[in-house]
């Protein structure tokens, strides 16, 4: 049977309409039980009076618990007072499953614990917030495919089992594939990327990356969403350019389809507002006096940044901050050195504001067969699993760069969160696994 989504209500007016949902709220003052249904696309009151119904429906409405699955017909109405701005005159109600009294649902308007509330993550996220932040999530994830689809760019998926290391060998996912053989659980698509960016030109990958960090902090998942494109014969700078051209259009898509969202996190959007070309690109030499200025971190020439390094950084800019040049040494084994200096690479690190830290990481790739080979031997990295990533500079080598940008770190710094572990549906952390 057809029924009507919450969200589609204001074309219903003075119409009969049939909403299936969960019982968000209910309070009764005797003779009215006030109900607040919602159905994933929105919310709504509905006014089930005594007198205008039949006594079994207003007993079912009187005994509704909270999360109840429900079917609810009724009259729509406009109502200037009512948050969505109508209400629904209950003319008939279909319970699909009562939750117990005696087994309420465990999540209620009392402030709960983090562990608490991330156990019970399957329920959780049928709150009013946890909604919020998965629909921008989703905003952000179309807004990203519609700004590369629609700027030339090829989507290449690439491999999840993978028998290489991309990102160093200390955050490998190892798991058994067949026999004697093992695999690892990708880490970037990007050495893929490269191959498929030369016979495409300008592709990307948009999939499911995983890190062994064993990081607790409020940045670091196992498993993450990363989006990476590559493109052949550009350069660092032109990652720049794409970088901050991204990140605008998203941010910008995000305040002009999700504001009620935004407004439900309480997000500050003036400091959205500001997300617009060009953004600050400063070098790593510059990002060090920053932080030796500060007075706050310990750090040397050579040394990589840690969280509160990023966070000291960021929080000179009101943009995004574009960090680029860091040392050779302290990255992974495919950048590109500069030939002016090649004691620091072509890379770029996109900080985003607000002490939100790095969001986007990426660049040139080496292009010498040569230099790569010796730089598998520096790394630890067994190169006959490399041979088919060599093969692509021994085939038209050419300069090309691309970029990472993880997903849950873009939508913690949009939706103005705490922790990572709210972005995403089922997040993956060094102590949680489950639900
Ligand atoms: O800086 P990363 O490690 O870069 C790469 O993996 C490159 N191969 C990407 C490329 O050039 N194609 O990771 C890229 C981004 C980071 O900036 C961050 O946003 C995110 O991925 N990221 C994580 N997000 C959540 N949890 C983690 N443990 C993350 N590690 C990286
Ligand atoms: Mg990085």
């Amino acid at each position: 049977m057809k029924h009507t989504y919450i969200e589609d209500v204001g074309k219903h007016v003075g119409q009969e309409v049939t909403l299936r949902g969960w019982v968000h709220n209910k309070r009764s003052s005797g003779k009215i039980q006030f109900i607040i249904v919602r159905d994933g696309t929105g919310y709504i009151q509905g006014v089930t009076v005594k007198n205008a119904v039949s006594p079994e429906v207003f007993a079912a409405a009187d005994s509704l618990t909270h999360e109840s699955s429900i079917e609810v017909k009724g009259k729509i109405r406009e109502d200037a007072r009512a948050p969505s701005g109508y209400e629904l005159d209950v003319t008939d109600l279909k319970v699909y499953q009562e939750v117990s009294k005696d087994d309420p649902f465990p999540i209620t308007p009392k402030e709960h614990g983090i562990e608490f509330l991330m156990d019970h993550r399957h329920l959780w996220i049928r709150s009013t917030r946890q909604r919020a932040i998965l629909k921008i999530r989703h905003e952000i994830i179309k807004a990203v495919r519609d700004f590369f689809d629609d700027n030339g760019f090829t989507l290449c998926d690439t491999p999840i089992l993978t028998p290489a290391a991309c990102e160093g060998t200390t955050t490998l996912f190892e798991v058994k594939y067949f026999d004697d053989d093992k695999a690892f659980l990708t880490q970037s698509g990007q050495l893929y990327n490269e191959a498929t960016a030369a016979a495409l030109g300008k592709v990307y990958t948009f999939g499911p990356t995983f890190r062994a960090e064993k990081s607790k902090t409020r940045r670091h998942l196992t498993e993450f969403w990363m989006v990476e494109p590559e493109v052949a014969y550009a350069t660092v700078d032109d990652m720049m350019d794409l970088s901050e051209q991204l990140l605008s259009f998203i941010v910008h898509r995000v305040l002009e389809k999700r504001a009620d969202e935004l407004k439900t996190l309480d997000r500050d959007i003036s400091k959205l507002e500001k997300i617009s070309t060009p953004f600050p690109r400063i070098s790593y030499d510059e990002a060090v006096q920053i932080l030796q200025k500060s007075g706050s971190s310990e750090i040397q020439w050579g040394g990589d940044f840690g969280g509160t390094d990023e966070t000291i950084i960021s929080q000179q800019f009101d943009k995004p901050v574009m960090v680029h040049r860091y040392p050779t040494a302290i990255k992974a084994f495919y950048m590109e050195p500069d030939p002016a200096r090649p004691e620091v690479a072509l890379c770029v690190d996109v900080l985003a504001p607000e002490g939100y830290g790095e969001i986007i990481g990426g660049g040139q790739r080496a292009t010498s067969l040569d230099y790569l080979i010796k730089q598998l031997d520096n790394h630890g990295l067994q190169r006959n699993v490399f041979e088919w990533y060599l093969d692509l500079r021994k085939f038209g080598s050419q300069p090309h760069a691309g970029f990472g940008m993880g997903v849950e770190r873009a939508v913690t710094w949009i939706c103005g969160l705490e922790h990572v572990r709210e972005t995403i549906p089922f997040p993956r952390m060094l102590y949680r696994l489950t639900p």
